[in-house]
């Protein structure tokens, strides 16, 4: 609403020749005049028009039927409209009584028949500007408080969406602290054990074959360690301006062959986009990470589609699969250490990728369905 908008001044009078006579002083493109015959006539029209724009009430005291102090009673009882000022217009006795009993019915103003046009005027526009006012500092008040929800929402949005990444990160270094800490522990003994496991072998004192699986059992320790390691927060990197398109070109047969060995097919859309600071040998893992797990939830024939393009200045990294999918009740605790559905999984792959790319300032976007799940990994451009 502007301050151009006419307000809607509601006349009442049971005599049709009073009410020409008001609609003739109070004619003004400011004003709509909604001019009413009796008591009943306002109520009705109060019960179902919008009161908001209602200015004020002009009513006639002596009207047969309900007379203007009852109607202005049943206007005052309504919460809707117990804030529309009323102007009691009465060529009755001025005595004080009558006064009294139009305030205690809220009353607000008197005019008294004959009435002198110009003082009409004055009092209906002094009414008017005090409804503009309250109009307008409701307005005001109205989009103010809009504008808060509004914020409100969308802080509250960000707050449980940042909270989620922190405690995702909470828990990455958690473990990664761990990880340093106990690993060390581990492989030393490891180390003894390999020690004594070759001399057996040297001296034949132990079946090949057994040494074997037991060194082979010990590799695989190791080798989650490793991967377990490079959860560390603080784990050094080597930081390299480079394209995305040539680490993935130097993986790409490697992940082709692993394609094709299990029936699948391997595309790969190299985009043309910007150099990026990265350490290579992370973006290597965390692409094949990624690469199994894709491969692994696909059946014979699923392809798996590479990608990398520009999004604003992002470089983003887009891993695509035709695969089950995953659960949303999985959804929460991806990339949680350990966590995995697979009979011999470790439950390392995500966790690692996920750390890779706190480390390099990535986002990673997931989306999944049952025909699919496509990660996108967003690395912010320079
Ligand atoms: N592309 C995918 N499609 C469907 N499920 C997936 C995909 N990627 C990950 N998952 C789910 O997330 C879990 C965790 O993956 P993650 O790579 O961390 O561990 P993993 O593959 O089970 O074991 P590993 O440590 O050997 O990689 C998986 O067990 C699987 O349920
Ligand atoms: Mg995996």
């Amino acid at each position: 609403m502007t301050m151009n908008t006419p307000v809607d001044i509601v006349l009442v009078d049971d005599h049709a020749e009073n009410l020409l006579a008001l609609e003739a002083v109070l004619s003004s493109p400011d004003y709509r005049l909604i001019s009413l015959k009796s008591g009943e006539d306002v109520l009705r029209y109060l019960m179902r028009e919008d009161m908001q724009n209602v200015a004020v009430i002009l009513l006639d005291v002596q009207m047969p039927g309900m007379n203007g102090f009852e109607t202005a009673k049943l206007i005052k009882k309504r919460e809707r409209t117990k804030d529309i000022p009323i102007i009691f217009i009465t060529a009755i006795n001025k005595s004080v009584d009558h006064v009294l009993q139009g305030y205690e019915a809220g009353s607000i103003d008197y005019l008294f028949k004959p009435f002198h046009p110009d003082l009409l005027k004055l009092k209906v526009e002094a009414f008017v500007q005090m409804h503009r006012f309250h109009r307008d500092q409701y307005d005001y008040l109205e989009s103010l408080v809009r504008e808060r929800t509004q914020e409100l929402i969308i802080a509250s949005e960000e707050r449980v969406a940042w909270e989620k990444e922190m405690a995702k990160l909470d828990r990455l270094n958690l473990v990664g602290e761990m990880a340093a800490g106990i690993a060390h522990e581990i492989r030393n003994p490891m180390t003894t054990i390999r020690g004594f496991l070759q001399m057996a072998k040297k001296n034949k004192t132990m079946a090949d074959e057994y040494i074997d699986i037991m060194l082979e059992e010990l590799n695989r320790a190791n080798g989650i360690i490793t991967e377990f390691l490079s959860l560390a927060k603080n784990k050094a990197t080597n930081f390299q301006t480079m394209s995305l398109n040539d680490i993935i070109a130097s993986m790409e047969p490697l992940i082709q062959a692993e394609a094709m060995l299990s029936g699948m097919h391997l595309h790969v859309n190299y985009g043309s986009i910007a150099e990026l600071a990265v350490d290579d040998k992370e973006i290597r893992q965390l692409l094949l990470n990624m690469a199994i797990n894709g491969l692994e939830a696909m059946q014979p024939g699923g392809a798996f589609t590479i990608s990398t393009y520009m999004e604003g200045a992002a470089v983003v990294l887009k891993l695509e699969d035709q695969g089950s999918g995953i659960k949303a009740e999985y959804l929460e605790k991806l990339g949680t250490p350990f966590f995995t559905t697979k009979e011999k999984g470790t439950g390392l792959g995500l966790a690692v990728c996920y750390s890779i790319a706190a480390r390099h300032q990535a986002d990673i976007e997931l989306q999944s369905s049952d025909q699919g799940t496509v990660f996108a990994i967003k690395f912010k451009g320079a």
